[in-house]
């Protein structure tokens, strides 16, 4: 029995493990937010029942998140705790009876309201006056993002309290109609669409230019006042901060048992259509104070809380038409034309079916009624198809054996189910290419859409990445181009210009390395500092690196094997293209920790993961063994050999609280 527990565990911990990695460093959801959450909730209960096999690597023991360097860090006085989830009126039940069970016969009511499909925020006040706004991170660090916050018009700038200390919690937004407006907008310039209203506030309150954000109407429901001392319930501090001008959303409600929640959960959802704003479930939240301690928490999120999360809505509608389209990799994703059909609020007429096997799996036939499901992406996802009498007669689908663009034979790379166009001469793949180098998260080349690149490279102007820095050559022909004029043409040069000095993990990402995401290119700038030395590395080497693996490693190697790449990045070094790791500014440093050697040991309450990362983010180095050259030996519970290393040989041993103490 416990050996089969132990190995469903691990088996859902490497399922979400996989999903993580593969979200964080290719910004792919392999599954949609519901399977996400379900699986990370049955993770959660194994590990709670059976607490002997929680380790400080599970994925339940971090809050997923990545940082910008162009952000400073700031550490949250109280960390930033999550929601655990419900998905049904049993787990709502359960939630109920365990907060009976905690609090025997004292009373206690619950309140319940939206829960947003934002980006949670604190807000500190200091004086009556705005301080710092930090986006929530990993928990415990996040971002300050003050300068953005303050052009969001709803958040006050100054409140009628004067403590010297006041931080209220709440979820950043864009409108369904601000998300409409800003996708149109971006369509008719050829940018990328944001998937979502989450994704584009996410965006936006990452913009690090603060006139954007204003442009773009973020709003902020607030749902949290941490200084709750002068308030017995969650209800009456809401309504205090309601009265400071804070935006408290109007459809909170309290109710008095489960079964109110229940009546409220459904009022809500029945509005959930004609909402101004998205909601992606409900929270519920026992309503005194009093009770949070005697409730508790646990590392990851609060017992006096839950949040219900909506299933995710399921249409049924006719496949028009299957039609295959090459990414910048080459890599080829099928697609299919729909009858329109309304979904989550949506008109929605395609979806992605992946690649043929996923077709092939489920027996997708052109002319057939199929079911879609929205994956929180823009486009929504065919999950299977239904075989009636007429599916029958329908033929069966038979996968592209050609290149729609070059017509080039499509190729299988092992050991990826994908289909691939590997002919370096397909205009589509050379466009995507140049699509992501100019990128936000790669070369941030503002104005260069992928209209323009379309134009350019039909004039002959680009094909590769180099050519982009030598537009200005052809400034005269630009500015003759339909719609572009002199002023634009010289802000898309001067955007240009200065992405050349832009740190190289950016210019590494942007070559579109396949397998190579924000995370690695990050981790091999910053490890070897130059592309020259990056493209010195052997398979072997690249490897070797921690985060790196075999699958990047080979993606690497073989790219610099290719001729052509190399002497690409001879054109960047010749035209003085910045080919270096520069540190981030806002690198921070600390006396104790900068330049010195820390191990890491025992079961501490964040993977070593986390740890390793805070300490290099201060330019510590983080080693496996205790030597004479340790400085530090970060310890947690049940440390072992490394503890009597470390002790025989006068290293400073220190545990978490200690390092908190040392970076602040
Ligand atoms: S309460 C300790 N209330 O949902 C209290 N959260 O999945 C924690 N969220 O991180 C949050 N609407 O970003 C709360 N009305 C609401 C919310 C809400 C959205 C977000 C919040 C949180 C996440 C948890």
């Amino acid at each position: 029995m416990s050996e089969k527990i132990k190995l469903k565990i691990n088996e859902l911990k490497q399922k979400i493990n996989e999903w993580n990695l593969s979200y964080y460093e290719q910004q792919i959801s392999p599954v949609d937010d519901s399977e996400f959450d379900k699986t990370l909730s049955e993770l959660i209960l194994l590990e709670t029942e059976f607490p002997q096999y929680l380790t400080s690597d599970s994925p339940t023991q971090k809050v997923g998140g990545s940082f910008d360097l162009n952000f400073n860090k700031y550490t949250h006085k109280t960390p930033m705790l999550s929601l655990s989830n419900a998905f049904n009126e049993d787990d709502l039940k359960t939630f109920d009876n365990q907060i009976k069970k905690e609090l025997g016969n004292k009373k206690y009511t619950y309140f319940v309201e939206p829960k947003i499909d934002g980006l949670s925020i604190s807000l500190i006040y200091k004086n009556t006056k705005l301080h710092k706004a930090i986006t929530r991170g990993d928990g415990v660090v996040g971002e300050d993002v003050s300068q953005n916050v303050k052009m969001i018009t709803s958040i006050p700038k100054t409140i009628a309290d004067n403590s010297d200390y006041f931080e209220v919690r709440g979820e950043v937004y864009l409108s369904k109609n601000e998300f409409e407006r800003i996708n149109s907008e971006r369509f008719r310039q050829g940018e990328k669409l944001f998937a979502n209203p989450r994704n584009a506030a996410a965006g936006t309150l990452r913009q690090l230019d603060s006139q954007i954000v204003k442009e773009r109407n973020l709003d902020a429901w607030i749902y949290f006042l941490m200084n709750k001392e002068n308030f017995t319930t969650h209800q009456s501090s809401l309504e205090a901060l309601s009265g400071f001008g804070f935006m408290v959303n109007p459809l909170g409600t309290q109710a008095n048992d489960i079964n109110g929640v229940i009546e409220v959960i459904k009022s809500i959802s029945n509005q959930r259509e004609d909402l101004e704003y998205e909601i992606d479930g409900i929270v519920i939240k026992v309503n005194e104070f009093d009770h949070y301690d005697s409730i508790g928490y646990t590392s990851k999120f609060p017992k006096w809380a839950i949040a219900y999360k909506f299933p995710a809505e399921i249409k049924t509608t006719k496949l028009l038409d299957i039609f295959p389209t090459i990414g910048r990799t080459g890599k080829v994703t099928y697609n299919a034309k729909l009858k329109p059909v309304k979904l989550a609020g949506t008109t929605v007429g395609a979806a992605t079916l992946h690649n043929a096997s996923f077709i092939i799996d489920r027996e997708v036939r052109i002319g057939s009624d199929v079911r879609v499901k929205k994956a929180g992406d823009i486009i929504p996802e065919v999950i299977s198809v239904i075989k009636d009498e007429k599916y029958e007669t329908l033929p069966v689908w038979v996968e592209s054996t050609n290149c729609p663009d070059c017509n080039s034979e499509l190729q299988r790379i092992e050991p990826e189910v994908d289909q691939f166009c590997v002919s370096d001469n397909c205009v589509r793949r050379i466009i995507r290419g140049l699509e992501h180098f100019v990128s936000r998260d790669a070369q941030n080349i503002e104005g260069l859409s992928i209209k323009l690149i379309e134009k350019f490279h039909e004039k002959k102007y680009v094909n590769n990445v180099a050519d982009i820095f030598k537009l200005s050559n052809h400034k005269s022909e630009l500015i003759k181009l339909d719609k572009m004029g002199e002023r634009s043409v010289d802000n898309l040069l001067s955007s240009i210009d200065s992405s050349k000095n832009k740190s190289l993990e950016k210019l590494l990402f942007g070559l579109g390395i396949r397998h190579v995401g924000k995370k690695s290119a990050f981790i091999l700038s910053k490890k070897y500092r130059t592309m020259d030395s990056i493209m010195l590395l052997s398979e072997i080497e690249l490897s070797e690196i921690r985060d790196i693996g075999p699958t990047v490693a080979k993606s690497v190697c073989d790219w610099f094997k290719v001729e052509k790449n190399i002497s690409m990045i001879n054109e960047l070094k010749s035209m003085n293209i910045n080919l270096e790791y520069k540190p981030a500014m806002e690198e921070k440093t600390n006396e104790q920790i900068t330049h010195r050697t820390f191990v890491i040991t025992g079961t501490l309450s964040k993977s070593r993961n986390y740890y390793k990362d805070l300490l290099i983010s201060y330019g510590a180095n983080v080693a496996n063994s205790v030597s004479k050259n340790t400085d530090y030996l970060l310890a947690g519970e049940e440390a072992g050999s490394k503890l009597d290393k470390a002790t025989k040989l006068g290293v400073r041993i220190i545990n978490e609280e200690e390092l908190f103490n040392i970076i602040n």
